[in-house]
């Protein structure tokens, strides 16, 4: 696995083609909208440019899209498959994260000739999803009903990150306020063992996702994802500040461990 760079404006292009012409990998996985657990979003200029590298180091690009649908006050550049007319990309999505992850209705847009041979790998792996449920669902998907709750979602979603955003603005915590996405990255300041922090958080009920996880090196593990999507409020007020505290007094036994360290 050879990982990649996301930021805030994007990929770093010289890095993924750099991998490209150096390794000749066959798949490229990407989750350019809303990126979990970044938040970050594949600018559209850079969508067109992925293709074309993809078209010219013959490298499939799979385009998780499961955020799409959940942005706050604009909507995201159009799908990088949008943009392919060679048959280098495979969108996938999912109804997991606004209707019912226990669904396991999803989408895949490829290419025919793709398409055929994924058909019998998924019969073969779960025995196909449920067509009851595909069918329910179908109705659903096509209803206004559908489209009013996406739509109040997504009012519900901005309120919540913006609560949490406000309670985490009392520290010297960094993030990039994401413009959809259900969660928060965020970097805590030096002396904060994630490990310890996790640890600490869960005896009061309160979890989160350490960044080390997430990266494939093991690193970023000064960062973590806090989950906006799940909680009402005010409890992301009493979850967050919490946290905060328990962070400070990590802060304050790491740097008073270093001082008895120096004096000694
Ligand atoms: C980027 C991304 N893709 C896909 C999924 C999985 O969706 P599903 O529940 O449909 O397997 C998740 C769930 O966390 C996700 O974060």
């Amino acid at each position: 696995m050879l990982p990649v760079d996301i930021h805030p404006d994007g990929y770093d292009l010289e890095q993924i083609e750099g991998w490209m012409k150096r390794a000749k990998p066959r798949l490229f996985y990407m989750n350019p909208t809303f990126h979990n657990p970044t938040g970050f979003t594949v600018p559209a200029w850079q969508r067109k440019l992925l293709v074309e590298l993809a078209e010219r180091y013959k490298c499939m690009l799979v385009e998780d899209d499961v955020f799409h649908d959940i942005y706050f006050e604009e909507s995201p550049p159009p799908p990088i498959f949008s943009y392919d007319t060679e048959g280098y990309v495979i969108y996938i999505s999912s109804f997991s994260k606004y209707i019912a992850p226990g669904l396991r209705v999803a989408v895949i847009a490829a290419r025919s000739s793709i398409m055929k041979s994924l058909m019998p790998v998924k019969a073969l792996l779960d025995n196909g999803s449920p067509l009851l449920n595909q069918k329910i669902f179908l109705l659903y998907f096509f209803s206004k009903r559908l489209q009013e709750h996406v739509a109040k979602l997504r009012i519900a979603l901005q309120i919540r990150k913006e609560k949490m955003e406000q309670v985490l603005s009392a520290s010297n915590w960094s993030w990039t306020s994401p413009k959809g996405g259900l969660s928060l990255w965020v970097q805590l300041p030096k002396g904060v063992a994630v490990d310890l922090l996790l640890e600490r958080s869960l005896q009061q009920s309160i979890a989160f996702v350490p960044g080390s996880i997430c990266d494939p090196l093991g690193h970023l593990d000064d960062w973590i994802r806090l989950n906006f999507s799940y909680i009402q409020q005010d409890l992301i007020e009493e979850g967050v500040q919490k946290l905060m505290v328990i962070a400070d007094s990590i802060k304050q036994e790491y740097s008073y461990l270093i001082l008895v360290i120096i004096e000694d």
